[in-house]
């Protein structure tokens, strides 16, 4: 190694040029092809997405305008028609790809399955027959909580294809967090399992439906459908509950797709948010179909040969996007897989990969920082030579994990694509294409052409070269969030008004810090939020705190984030107890189960400390700057000459 190598890996300067034979055969081949594209994009925004909606998607019928603009709301191709699950499945039965795999599934008990594209249209068709036999109805909104089984992409396309909005619920949400959602979003009918198997157990979806359901508390909701998996045996509420496979019986698979505008609201997803309740973020049909289709197809490469796995669950974004509405609006195979490492197989990932010759790979830093402590001889002693392209999403991924990556599973040969995206942005934002962009460990290198990305101070000025700033987007792009269901008023607070319009001109902003290096590769450096990112998870602060607030012995709480090895981020809660309450271990135990029950398992703390009282402003503010160092065990450094009573840092240090 020369001095100058040395020299480069110590500035973190290592970078990765796409393999030729890689570029050679890639959607966009170079560095020039993509400025030539990302240019072109932003000279005129409207022309470019105009000229791929018409390639690339089927409409019923056309749009009169590309993009109307009224900050902060945005309506893409107004008064165009069209259904995203026609787009995901009936265009592709005229062709070769007719008896094509769709999905590909592979539950965690080792039981399989797979469905051609006329095979799930069969199935999609079937299930939005059963769901209009329970009185759902175009613009209905119905709630999805699965496990990671075929139906979970049906419902959705079943939904989409009778225009009912679905809102997916993740299946690791408590009982508490279902109802709260489904109330929220005034869910009509319920789409549910027994169960689903993760790390060697059941997950008892049904039990919690039927908790969130209990004593008419989601008042809404009529129905509750039941697909079978576990077999564990479930309470079924007559009159309310129905068996998937018993509605089905006789019924026709016949189910024209629903003409919908492209304006039309296709889904809710909730996400934290740093104040009050989750978010009900709303996406609407054509510009999502649209944007998540284009990014599938530069940013994963995607070839007609390929088998795609992103192990996302479907009860986030990233598993609407890039398992379901993505790769099948393309006509690709996307595989599915029910279960998750676990102790009895902690290489289920690459017997899944060597099984079914996995081509493209999409996971998250988390995932990857516990493949390396699981160990490499794991990847190893399995054939992983049919992977070509490797993706990471989530969280930013540290170099080491970068380059473990890279050797162990990509074998050194396949581009890593760290793609930067929300909830709220639909699809990627900052993203290597990966025959294009040479790529550096840490990084999500350049926005998609189309995206206006920059970094700014507060006053929307660009910030210089390596300093750091706010992340923000300067023009609307087609996959972008319409608004917060219900809250027009909150979107505009949330995301438009953070950095204030400068000059006419609108800044999203939803969170994170980053810096633009001198290449113009940019460097996310986490959220500046109240939002903890929790192995990959997104979970505000204070929906936390209410919960911890909402059990008897609690005074007062306050959450911060502490940097962890395997989960990027882990929760430490402050917090002070009514008068009379004494701390013991019992007690944080049945705190951490508290907020388990409250918001799911996902959001437990992993370390509560008792303290007499939190640090505040002298306006009664928590200073969660001071009790991040606290909880990282550093020294509270900066300014603590606002803080009311400084004795309370010293308390704190000592801890109880
Ligand atoms: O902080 C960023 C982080 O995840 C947040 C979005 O979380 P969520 O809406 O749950 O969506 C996750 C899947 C898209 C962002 O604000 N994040 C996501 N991807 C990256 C990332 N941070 C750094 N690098 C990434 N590649």
């Amino acid at each position: 190694m020369t001095e100058a190598t040395i020299e480069s890996v110590l500035q973190e300067n290592r970078s990765f040029p796409p393999p030729a034979e890689f570029s050679q055969q890639a959607h966009i081949k170079s560095l020039e092809e993509y400025e030539q594209l990302y240019d072109r994009a932003k000279a005129d925004p409207e022309a470019f997405w105009a000229e791929l909606a018409e390639q690339e998607l089927d409409w019923f019928q056309k749009w009169d305008r590309v993009l109307d603009w009224q900050p902060p709301f945005a309506q893409w191709f107004v008064n165009g028609k069209l259904n995203i699950s026609y787009n995901c499945l009936d265009r592709h039965l005229t062709t070769w790809r007719r008896n094509k795999a769709a999905l590909i599934w592979e539950g965690e008990p080792g039981d399989s399955c797979t469905y051609t594209y006329a095979q799930l249209h069969r199935e999609v068709c079937q299930f939005a027959n059963v769901l209009k036999q329970l009185g759902v109805q175009k613009g209905d909104v119905v709630g999805i909580y699965m496990p990671m089984i075929p139906e979970a992409a049906v419902a959705m396309l079943a939904c989409a294809r009778i225009g009912a909005p679905h809102t997916v619920v993740f299946g690791g949400f408590s009982a508490e967090a279902l109802r709260d959602r489904l109330n929220d979003g005034k869910a009509k009918l319920v789409i549910t399992a027994d169960g689903g198997w993760r790390k060697d157990t059941i997950v008892p979806l049904k039990e919690q439906v039927d908790k969130a359901l209990a004593e008419k508390a989601v008042p809404t909701v009529a129905h509750v459908l039941v697909v079978e998996r576990t077999k564990q045996g479930v309470h079924m509420e007559a009159g309310r509950d129905h068996w998937w496979h018993d509605l089905r019986q006789g019924v026709s698979a016949d189910c024209p797709a629903e003409p919908m505008d492209s304006e039309d609201m296709l889904f809710i997803l909730y996400t934290s948010g740093s104040t009050g309740k989750p978010k009900g973020v709303v996406h609407t049909t054509g510009g999502y179909n649209l944007y998540t289709h284009m990014t599938t197809k530069w940013v994963f490469d995607l070839r007609d040969t390929d088998v795609y796995w992103c192990t996302a669950d479907v009860g986030w974004i990233t598993g609407h996007s890039y398992i379901v509405y993505g790769p099948l609006s393309n006509g690709a195979t996307s595989l599915m897989y029910e279960g998750a490492p676990r102790p009895s197989n902690p290489g289920c990932f690459w017997d899944v990969i060597e099984k079914y010759g996995v081509n493209i790979f999409y996971t998250a830093p988390t995932a990857i920082r516990a493949f390396i402590k699981a160990g490499e001889h794991l990847p190893k002693a399995r054939d992983l030579s049919s992977l070509r392209l490797l993706g990471t999403v989530g969280e930013p991924i540290n170099p080491e994990a970068w380059m473990w990556y890279h050797r162990v599973i990509g074998g050194g040969r396949c581009p890593i694509v760290d793609t930067w995206w929300q909830t709220e942005t639909g699809g990627h934002m900052l993203t290597p294409l990966p025959g294009a962009i040479p790529t550096k460990p840490g990084s999500a290198t350049r926005p998609f052409p189309g995206i206006l990305a920059d970094v700014v101070d507060l006053e929307g000025n660009s910030v210089g070269t390596n300093e750091g700033g706010y992340l923000a987007i300067r023009y609307p792009w087609p996959g972008m969030m319409r608004t917060v269901y219900g809250d027009d008023d909150r979107f505009r607070r949330t995301y438009w008004e953070h950095i204030p319009p400068k000059d006419g001109q609108y800044f999203y902003f939803a969170g994170d810090g980053a810096r633009k290096d001198a290449d113009g590769y940019y460097w996310v450096m986490g959220r500046v939020d109240d939002v903890i990112n929790v192995a990959g998870h997104r979970l505000g602060t204070m929906e936390i705190e209410s919960a911890l607030v909402s059990h008897p012995a609690v005074a007062e709480a306050a959450v911060v984030g502490k940097p962890d090895d395997l989960k990027g981020n882990e929760i430490v809660a402050f917090i002070t107890l009514d008068g009379n309450v004494t701390p013991s271990e019992a007690l944080k135990a049945e705190l951490r189960q508290h907020v388990g029950n409250e918001i799911g398992a996902i959001a437990r703390p992993g370390e509560i400390r008792f303290s007499d009282a939190l640090p505040k402003t002298r306006s009664g503010k928590i200073m969660r700057r001071l009790l991040r160092s606290l909880a990282a065990g550093q020294e509270v450094s900066g300014d603590t000459s606002t803080l009311e009573d400084r004795s309370v840092l010293d308390k704190l240090r000592e801890g109880v």
